[in-house]
C-alpha cells in the first residue's frame, strides 16, 4: 500500500488549484428539509436548480445515479459552474470530484481519451478500512510561508506552514512542509478546523468544525460537521481510519512499480501513456477485493464544465463509460442551446448527441434580479476582504447587469488596489469607473480586436 500513497500525495499535489472566484461557495444552502435558503452557504438565489441540486446529492450518495448524468443549463454567470462545486462541498472529502473544462481534451502531447479516461478513473472510489497514526487536534494558529508558483510567478502558492493543534488536553506546533501546506490551503481550513494529518503519507483531512474557537462569517452556515466542545486526548495517536483511492491512483502505483522494474532491468521507460493492461489488471484486482468485502466501491463525480467543447469521438466515448461497470456520476454545464457538435456537420441541443441527452437529467439554472447580484457581489467582497461604498455597490450591480457577473466580480481586487493607491480602505464609484476603463469584459475585446483586424487587413 505504501506505493498507492506516495502516488495520491503526487496526484493530490497536482490538483492545486488557485484561489477561485468560487471560493466563497461552502455548500448548497439547504435545510434539513432539502429545501433552499434564500442566502446560505455563500449562495444566493437560484433556489430551483439549487433544490434539483440537493436532490441529486442525496441520489449520488444513495447510490441511485450510477450510470447517469446532470446537465446544467443557463446563461453566462448564472451559477452553473458554482452549483457543480457547491454539489462537490456536499459530496464531502470521501466522494471523488473531478473537474474538467471541455476545451482540457485538447493536448498535444496526451490522446483525448486518454485525458478522459483519466478523469474518469480519477472519479471512481475505493474505500478501505486500515490503522493509521494520525496527528489530530483544533487548529489554533496557522500560518503559511509562501513562494511563487513554479510555473506561473503571479501566483502564490504554500511552500511549508506552521501549524498549532490542540484539544482539551495537549497542544502541540507542527512545522509542516510543502505538500501538506498545500493540502491544508485547498482544504480551505482554518482556525476553528477539527483535522487529521497522516504521519506516514503526509495526507490532509478535515473532520468539522469546533464551536466557538472562531466566529462564523455572516452567511456561513455550516456545511462541515459541528463540534460542541474540543476533542479530548493526545494530538499525535493510532486510530482506525477509513480511506478512499481512486482507480487513477491505483493505475498509477501499478505503473510505477512496473516501470522501477523495468528501470532496475535496465530499460529506461519514459511513458506518458498508461498501459490498458495495467488498467485491466488495477479492475481485476479491485473487482476481487470488493467481492471478498475487502473494500466498497464510491462511485464519485466527474464535472465538465463547457461540455460544449467535448467533439463526437469524446461524446461517443463518455457514452460508453456510463455503461461500463465502473462508471462515475458525469455532471456537465454548458451556455449553448442549439449547436453543432463538434467535429460533426450535426445540430443537436447543447452540442450534445441525442443518445447521450437522453441519459441525462437536466437543471436549467435562469440569469439573476439585480437584488441577487448585489448579495452575490457583497459575499464575494466580503471572501476577498474589500470594502465597497454603497455608490459603489451599487456601479458594480449595473456593470454586473449590463456586461456580467463574472466581470464585476473580477474588478474587485483591482478596484481595492486602486483605493488603496489613494490610501482609502473603502472603495468608493470612482475606483470601479476607473477599473472598468481600465479592464474590458470579453463582448468590448472582441469589439476592439474585430476593429483592429478591420484597420489589419485593408
Ligand atoms: N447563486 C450564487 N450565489 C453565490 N455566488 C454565485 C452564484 N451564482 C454565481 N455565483 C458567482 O458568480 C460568479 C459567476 O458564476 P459562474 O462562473 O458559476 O457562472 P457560469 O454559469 O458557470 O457562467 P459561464 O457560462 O460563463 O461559465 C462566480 O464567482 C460564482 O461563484
Ligand atoms: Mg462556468
Amino acid at each position: 500500500m505504501s506505493i498507492i500513497r506516495e502516488v495520491k500525495e503526487e496526484s493530490k499535489r497536482q490538483a492545486l488549484k488557485r484561489i477561485s472566484v468560487h471560493s466563497h461557495i461552502r455548500g448548497l444552502g439547504l435545510d434539513e428539509k432539502g429545501e433552499p435558503i434564500r442566502i446560505a452557504d455563500g449562495l444566493v438565489g437560484q433556489v430551483e436548480a439549487r433544490k434539483a441540486a440537493g436532490m441529486v446529492v442525496k441520489m449520488i450518495k444513495e447510490g441511485k445515479l450510477a450510470g447517469r448524468g446532470i446537465l446544467f443549463v443557463g446563461p453566462p454567470g448564472s451559477g452553473k459552474t458554482a452549483l457543480a462545486i457547491a454539489i462537490a462541498r456536499e459530496l464531502g472529502e470521501d466522494t471523488p470530484f473531478v473537474m474538467m473544462n471541455g476545451a482540457e481534451l485538447y493536448s498535444a502531447e496526451v490522446k483525448k481519451t486518454e485525458i478522459l479516461m483519466r478523469a474518469v478513473r480519477r472519479a471512481i472510489g475505493i474505500r478501505i478500512r486500515e490503522f493509521r497514526r494520525v496527528y489530530e487536534g483544533v487548529i489554533k494558529e496557522l500560518k503559511f510561508a509562501l513562494a511563487s508558483h513554479p510555473f506561473n510567478p503571479y501566483v502564490k502558492v504554500p511552500r511549508g506552514a506552521r501549524i498549532t493543534l490542540a484539544t482539551k488536553d495537549e497542544e502541540k506546533s507542527l512545522e509542516v512542509d510543502q505538500s501538506i501546506a498545500m493540502q491544508l490551503a485547498q482544504l480551505g481550513v482554518r482556525r476553528g478546523d477539527l483535522i487529521s494529518i497522516d504521519a506516514d503519507s503526509g495526507e490532509v483531512f478535515k473532520l468539522g468544525r469546533v464551536k466557538g474557537v472562531e466566529k462564523a462569517k455572516y452567511y456561513d452556515v455550516e456545511a462541515a460537521k459541528v463540534f460542541e466542545e474540543m476533542p479530548k486526548g493526545k494530538i499525535f495517536k493510532e486510530k482506525e481510519v477509513i480511506r478512499t483511492v481512486t482507480l487513477y491512483d491505483l493505475d498509477e502505483a501499478y505503473a510505477a512499480q512496473k516501470r522501477a522494474m523495468i528501470s532496475i532491468i535496465g530499460i529506461g521507460a519514459e511513458e506518458r501513456e498508461i498501459d490498458p493492461e495495467i488498467r485491466k489488471a488495477v479492475d481485476e484486482t479491485v473487482r476481487k477485493a470488493l467481492d471478498e468485502g475487502k473494500v466498497t466501491l464510491v462511485p464519485g463525480v466527474l464535472f465538465i464544465d463547457d461540455v460544449h467543447m467535448l467533439d463526437i469521438e469524446a461524446f461517443s466515448f463518455l457514452s460508453r463509460v456510463l455503461e461500463s461497470e465502473f462508471s462515475p456520476i458525469i455532471i456537465m454545464a454548458t451556455n449553448r442551446g442549439i449547436t453543432k457538435i463538434r467535429g460533426t456537420d450535426i445540430e443537436s441541443p447543447h452540442g450534445i448527441p441525442l443518445d447521450l441527452l437522453d441519459r441525462l437529467l437536466i437543471i436549467t439554472v435562469r440569469p439573476y434580479t439585480p437584488d441577487e447580484m448585489k448579495e452575490i457581489i457583497l459575499i464575494r467582497a466580503e471572501e476577498e476582504e474589500v470594502k465597497l461604498s454603497k455608490d459603489a455597490t451599487d456601479l458594480l450591480v449595473k456593470i454586473a447587469s449590463e456586461r456580467s457577473l463574472r466581470y464585476a466580480v473580477q474588478l474587485l481586487q483591482p478596484a481595492k488596489m486602486i483605493a488603496e493607491k489613494k490610501g482609502r480602505e473603502e472603495i468608493r464609484v470612482e475606483d470601479v469607473e476607473e477599473v472598468s476603463k481600465l479592464f474590458v469584459d470579453v463582448t468590448q475585446s472582441v469589439e476592439l480586436a474585430k476593429k483592429w483586424e478591420d484597420k489589419f487587413l485593408k
